[in-house]
């Protein structure tokens, strides 16, 4: 029987550990499954609700990290996950994506001489001014198992000599979520409209570049009814550079709450453009066939632009009403879906484990 100590952190995580938790309940004689969350995020909108509406159960410990500076994060969680794995010794540890927590988890389980699985392995945006691209490297560089979501993925390993028998192509867990929920997700609202999700440190953290955006999505709003569900990082520089009340004041745009997984994924499915600087979000509306306008510069997440509906548009006013202004007049892209995003990567995962269990 295998101990599987499964690290979560924030938001995106709990979509992705919650198809591998149905797995493992399906080989109770081989894993044992635990549940840590470390507590990075924590509100009931970003945290708890996903948790009943992903059927995961209660975590079997809670790390209480909260928010802080990337040094505060880590640091709190290698003296609290320290103290919990070297009582526990699990045979793996499994993390997820990029946040901060995963790459404390892997850095902790990795001193202890606890194999590390990543799940979403080798993305690279090669812009190491995103604190995710540093956790992504760090966690694959640490890790034993490295789960793969897309080809390029696979590639990007490869070139950096992750040998070939600790990568495993095994596709989308974040696809296997969306297609196990999607039918019991509520419907958008009527008409036609488009939904906005802004969070990476790069486009809120800088006044002058969340400025650049917002004065775009002043425009498009007068065009297409807009929705906008805020991240709290978000919601405190929107107030912090007082844009918040100027906001409130345009017709066609909507400030709401971080959503709930189902409401999310209703309001995605049926909007006519997805306006975003989120990495699931991408990936999400490349699955769902709804056009993409990706408000960076790069993405980790190329299969989505070369396969999917998504489009890089920058930061700059013009170019991401010009790039809109298409997608309203029917010339979004339509995008196929990438190898494997075909709601059954979290079994490929389980398979893969339990062919190649960890080594005691
Ligand atoms: C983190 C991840 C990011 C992921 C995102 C999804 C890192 C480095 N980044 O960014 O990769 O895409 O989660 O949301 O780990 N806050 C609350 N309530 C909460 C959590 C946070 O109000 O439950 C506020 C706090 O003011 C905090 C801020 O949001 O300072 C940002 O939270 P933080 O944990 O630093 O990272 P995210 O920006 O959410």
């Amino acid at each position: 029987m295998w101990r599987i100590v499964n690290v979560v952190g924030t938001r995106p995580n709990f979509m992705k550990v919650a198809p591998l938790w149905q797995e493992y309940r399906r080989h109770p004689d081989r894993i044992a499954p635990v549940l840590v969350h470390t507590g990075q995020h924590y509100d009931d909108n970003m945290s708890a609700r996903f948790f009943a509406q992903l059927e995961l159960p209660t975590p079997d410990a809670y790390l209480h990290i909260g928010s802080g500076s990337h040094a505060q994060q880590t640091a709190r969680i290698l003296l609290a996950l320290e103290r919990y794995l070297t009582e526990q010794r699990p045979d793996l540890v499994v993390v997820f994506g990029d946040g901060n927590s995963t790459m404390a988890a892997a850095l902790t389980a990795a001193q202890l001489h606890i194999p590390v699985a990543h799940v979403e392995a080798g993305l690279r945006s090669f812009d190491r001014t995103m604190p995710e691209e540093i956790n992504r490297i760090l966690t694959d560089a640490l890790s034993d198992y490295l789960f793969t979501s897309c080809a390029d993925a696979t590639a990007n390993l490869r070139r950096e000599g992750v040998p070939v028998e600790k990568i495993h192509f095994v596709g989308n867990v974040m696809i296997d979520s969306l297609r196990r929920l999607q039918a019991a997700s509520p419907a958008g609202p009527p008409g036609l409209y488009g939904v906005v999700t802004l969070h990476r440190p790069g486009n809120v953290d800088a006044q002058p570049v969340l400025a650049e955006i917002l004065s775009a999505l002043q425009v498009i709003q007068k065009e297409l009814p807009l929705i906008f569900p805020v991240h709290p990082r978000t919601a405190g520089r929107l107030r912090e550079f007082g844009f918040w009340n100027e906001l409130q004041q345009w017709p066609g745009l909507k400030l709401v709450e971080p959503l709930g997984y189902l409401d999310a994924i209703g309001l995605l499915s049926r909007a006519t453009v997805v306006l975003t600087d989120s990495g699931g979000v991408q990936e999400e509306t490349t699955a769902l066939g709804v056009p993409c306008l990706t408000i960076r510069e790069n993405t980790e997440r190329p299969v989505t632009v070369t396969e999917g509906t998504n489009t890089l548009v920058g930061t700059g006013h013009a170019q991401i009403v010009a790039e809109c202004r298409k997608v309203l007049a029917g010339h979004g892209k339509r995008g196929r879906l990438p190898q494997l995003w075909d709601g059954h990567a979290a079994e490929r995962i389980v398979q893969c484990l339990l062919d190649h269990p960890p080594k005691k």
